[in-house]
């Protein structure tokens, strides 16, 4: 990936070994997030309904958290290695503002104890929250090909 006039941490993008780590860092943290709130999210839709949700919360959400933490730190190393070309790329442009919306979507769940209620509402914010994850991981896939 060509780097930007911006030189601070150019070095990442020419680096035969700083980016590829860092997108696997990105998947690592991707695979947390999403496998561990998939895991919360069937035992919302009602599957899995023996196991206790809010033991399954304690142990599967902490870890989503982490993942998060790696995404975005591998993410802004990445960004801050070509800041203009991806500022001016749509499909970026849209998967962080999906990230927000998914962001916002989970603070609402949690801020009206969806994992309390388990009712129609939280079955379709954890829908959405799954969808929404989906599209941002196809969207990240897809800025190397615009
Ligand atoms: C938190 C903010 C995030 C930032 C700043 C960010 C930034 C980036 C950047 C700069 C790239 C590299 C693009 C390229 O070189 O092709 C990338 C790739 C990617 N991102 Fe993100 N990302 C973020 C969150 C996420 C999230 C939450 C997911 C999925 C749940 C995700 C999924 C992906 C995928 C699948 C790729 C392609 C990785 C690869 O091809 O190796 N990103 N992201």
């Amino acid at each position: 990936m060509e780097t930007s006039g911006f030189t601070g941490i150019a070095w990442i993008g020419r680096s035969a070994w700083a980016y590829p780590a860092l997108e696997s860092l990105h998947i690592v943290g991707i695979a947390l997030l999403v496998g561990n709130l998939v895991l919360v999210e069937l035992r919302v839709w009602g599957l899995h309904a023996d196991l206790p949700m809010r033991a399954l919360a304690r142990a599967a959400l902490p870890v989503s958290v982490l993942g998060f933490g790696l995404i975005a730190l591998s993410g802004v190393l990445m960004f801050a290695a070509a800041p203009d070309e991806l500022l001016s790329s749509r499909i970026f442009t849209i998967k962080i503002g999906l990230v927000l919306l998914a962001g916002l979507n989970a603070t609402m769940f949690h801020a009206r104890g969806g994992l309390a209620k388990v009712d129609r509402t939280a079955r379709l914010q954890t829908a959405l929250s799954l969808g929404l994850w989906v599209l941002v991981i196809i969207l990240g896939r897809w800025i190397a090909y615009e």
